[in-house]
């Protein structure tokens, strides 16, 4: 059986992480962990991008060897990643023997199939870019850091699948998504492609890996990054393997890496005849202010400051369920604290309480009998289809759903109020609180992928280990676990 197997873009370690990319790498662990409660077997592929002029940059800066410099960068990494309870499955460096002599390998059999040929070229470079831009772009005077190159390089023959790419997002509606990407890189196809340059003379930068047919040169960064996706799961070297994970389910990437995925990527793949993958997704960025977090602005918001402050499992609710995915978001702590206190503290939180006190109090901590599995709640389960908006890459809708169940038990509750019911008939009074303890338990399995340690807390108050989504988990007779506040009010 294969894997649903989803990816991250790999991240450059000329910098500290910073939310934005700990939004994706939030989104990937939450679609996978939501994959694995539909019992999905996932692969999760997450890493770091160490090549190129940026990184060597960088390094230079801080007085290290490029290598040092990444070996020092990637705990921070790995350290976020931890803290945010990241279940990945891989997590690859570029620079990692394993990722080098698959790149290099593939570079020997596209040389080999002819799609490798070298040239001289003269153009604009741009440095904060890493390639070579247009007259058209020099003129836009967007591109900082140009300069005028003339050198001989190694190109691979991208214009030679222009067409085939073409009929492709053309014809597969799932392939480059939301609709509004598809579009914008059909409108990029309608110019001629030109070839990519792959190489760079190493007199100009050393840091990549070598083009195992001529010593000069180093491989360009996105042929090399864009790899991992292949190395990971052992490409040309482990088939089974290969072929349990490969065609990845989903590429996940920012709006700002959409060419290299949806051009560069397939293109390579087609020229190595490898199935491309089922879907790139590219969803918005996390605006400031309305602009764009990035350190060059200086508007960064931490991820540690945020956990520090306020938890893990709030930091990754507030991401998932505040932006549409697709669209940009703007962060503020206003917003931040707004949601927090609504959907968790109230909705969510206080319910917890108000439940487990009441079966407490009233039936000394031991669930309720119960035989009705018909009724107002039950009813409403059917509601939320979890494989449909995964399917469709409806975070925000599947956490809304979800929410709107935990809502309407609370409704619930209301209606039926058992602190006075139990005066009168004790048996319904169990009957509602069953219904409701129960409804509560499915409802916090289903934000398990979202809030994994704050579930389990919340599984624990009800006394409950059981990790079916059908109703009639919770055992009537069994104990209760301890009541603790779960999500205390932020009080500003
Ligand atoms: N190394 C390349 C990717 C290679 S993939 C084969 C790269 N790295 S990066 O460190 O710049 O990270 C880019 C990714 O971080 C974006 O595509 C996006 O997923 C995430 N984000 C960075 N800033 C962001 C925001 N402000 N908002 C949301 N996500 C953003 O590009």
């Amino acid at each position: 059986m294969k894997n649903y197997y989803i990816t991250t873009p790999i991240y450059y370690v000329n910098d500290k992480p910073h939310i934005g990319h700990a939004y994706t790498t939030i989104l990937a662990d939450t679609l996978s962990r939501f994959r694995q409660l539909i019992n999905q077997k996932t692969f999760f592929l997450t890493g770091l991008d160490e090549h190129g002029l940026k990184v060597q940059q960088a390094a230079e800066k801080n007085g290290a060897n490029p290598q040092d410099h990444c070996d020092t960068m990637a705990p921070a990494f790995l350290e976020l990643w931890k803290r945010l309870n990241i279940q990945y499955s891989d997590f690859i460096r570029t620079t990692e023997e394993r990722h080098v002599k698959i790149v290099q390998n593939i570079l020997t059999e596209v040389y080999n199939n002819g799609d490798i040929y070298k040239d001289k070229y003269e153009g604009w470079y741009s440095i904060a870019e890493e390639r070579f831009i247009t007259k058209k772009e020099l003129d836009s005077g967007l591109f900082r850091d140009v300069k005028k190159i003339e050198e001989e390089n190694y190109f691979f023959k991208m214009s030679k699948y222009q067409d085939q790419l073409i009929k492709k997002i053309e014809d597969d509606k799932e392939f480059i998504q939301p609709s509004t990407r598809k579009n914008e890189v059909l409108g990029f196809l309608k110019q001629d492609l030109s070839d990519l340059c792959i190489s760079r003379p190493k007199t100009r930068l050393e840091w990549g890996i070598e083009i195992p047919f001529d010593k000069d040169y180093v491989t360009y960064v996105w042929f090399d990054a864009l790899i991992n996706y292949i190395s990971s799961p052992k490409y040309s070297e482990d088939k089974n393997n290969f072929e349990e994970n490969w065609p990845a389910d989903v590429h996940l990437i920012g709006k700002d890496i959409l060419t290299t995925h949806s051009v560069y990527w397939p293109t390579m793949l087609m020229s190595l005849d490898l199935p491309l993958p089922k879907t790139i997704f590219a969803h918005g960025w996390w605006l400031t202010d309305e602009e764009k977090m990035s350190k060059s602005l200086g508007n960064i918001i931490s991820p540690l400051m945020l956990i520090d402050e306020f938890g893990v499992d709030s930091v990754r609710y507030y991401l998932m369920s505040e932006m549409v995915l697709g669209l940009d978001a703007t962060f503020s702590m206003d917003s931040f604290i707004k949601r927090y206190n609504s959907d968790l503290a109230n909705d969510l939180g206080n319910l917890v309480s108000r439940v487990s006190t009441l079966i407490d109090k009233n039936f000394d901590g031991i669930i309720p009998q119960c035989n009705d599995d018909k009724n107002d709640l039950s009813n409403q389960l059917s509601n939320i289809d979890i494989e449909e908006k995964l399917n469709t890459f409806k975070m925000d809708g599947l956490i809304q759903s979800i929410m709107d169940f935990v809502r309407s038990i609370n409704v619930y509750m209301e209606k039926n109020q058992p602190w006075k019911l139990v005066k009168e008939d004790k048996d319904l009074a169990g009957i509602v609180l069953y219904n409701a303890a129960e409804s509560l338990r499915i409802a916090t399995l289903m934000l398990s992928p979202v809030m994994p340690q704050k579930s389990q807390e919340i599984l624990d108050t009800l006394g409950s280990n059981d990790s079916s989504l059908e109703w009639g988990g919770l055992k009537s007779g069994e104990k209760i676990g301890s009541i603790n506040p779960i999500f205390p009010r932020i009080v500003k």
